[in-house]
């Protein structure tokens, strides 16, 4: 049996992960999603035609990640494509910024994506993907957003290697990185019209497509993708000039 498997599924930008995975992966038997509300997984589960099992899980929490690797264990699934998209932000300084919060995006963006790949990788063979949801925030560190670009940073990094080790095991590693999606990823940061100038002049990613053209980058076995111009121009910017001066034309 192939599946994919698809973290924070329940909304945004894993939702249509769902579909768009849905829609176009033929190969794919059955489709896992990932989250812990499960009133909105079901909600999803019935719009997609394929067979779909939900795992209502908080993946920072031991007995959660544990119930997935028994459940991998059990039925012992080839995963042709492992989505970890789970992730959260906060905008504000990092001394404004609650411990829990902090510690809460290491634990989420980081910790539990690398552990759910270590977990997921036993049960992927030739030709299959991961793609991990990453952020233009990646890109360069940025003022009130301390902890989050950190996170993301993280998580490009940790793409870029695993995609060279594996190559020779012909499993493909994609990082993605968008900029803001009117998802429910803006509420959760606190990130209100107004709150951050930078937040309200940028160009809003549109979640589908995102998902759409971002699967699409993977099967090409692509490394990183971005989408629309502006961010593109913006990854490049990032990679020339000093982060320092980055941060004082972008700060959030
Ligand atoms: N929206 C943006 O502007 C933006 C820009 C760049 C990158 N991103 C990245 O895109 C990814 C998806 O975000 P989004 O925009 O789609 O926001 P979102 O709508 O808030 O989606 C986040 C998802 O993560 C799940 N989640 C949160 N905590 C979890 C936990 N402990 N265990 C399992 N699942 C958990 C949420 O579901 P439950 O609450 O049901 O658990 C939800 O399905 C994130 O990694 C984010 O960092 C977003």
């Amino acid at each position: 049996m192939k599946i994919a498997v698809i973290t924070g599924a329940s909304s945004g930008l894993g939702k249509e992960y769902a579909f768009a995975t849905a829609n176009s992966r033929r190969e794919i038997d059955e489709i896992w999603l990932i989250a812990r509300r499960e009133d909105k997984l079901k909600e999803i589960a019935e719009q997609i035609s394929k067979k779909v099992r939900i795992l209502a899980l908080d993946i920072t929490k031991d007995e959660c990640i544990n119930e997935y690797t028994s459940l991998l264990n059990e039925l012992r699934p080839e995963v042709s494509l492992l989505i970890n998209n789970a992730g959260f932000g906060k905008l504000g300084n990092f001394d404004e910024l609650s411990t829990a919060d902090n510690g809460g995006m290491v634990r989420l963006n980081c910790e539990a994506l690398t552990v759910m790949t270590s977990i997921t990788l036993p049960f992927m063979k030739e030709n299959s993907e991961i793609i991990n949801t990453c952020s233009i925030a990646a890109f360069a560190p940025n003022t009130r957003m301390a902890v989050y670009c950190s996170t993301k940073a993280y998580v490009l990094s940790l793409s870029k290697t695993l995609r060279s080790e594996l190559k020779s095991r012909k499993i493909n590693v994609l990082a993605v990185c968008p900029g803001p999606m009117d998802t429910e990823f803006l509420p959760v940061a606190g990130i209100a019209p107004g709150s951050s100038h930078t937040f309200d002049t940028l160009p809003r990613v549109n979640p589908s497509v995102m998902a759409r053209k971002s699967l699409k980058a993977s099967a090409d076995k692509e490394g990183v993708y971005t989408n629309l111009a502006f961010y593109k121009f913006y990854r490049v910017i990032a990679k020339i000039l000093p982060h320092n001066l980055v941060m004082k034309m972008c700060g959030a």
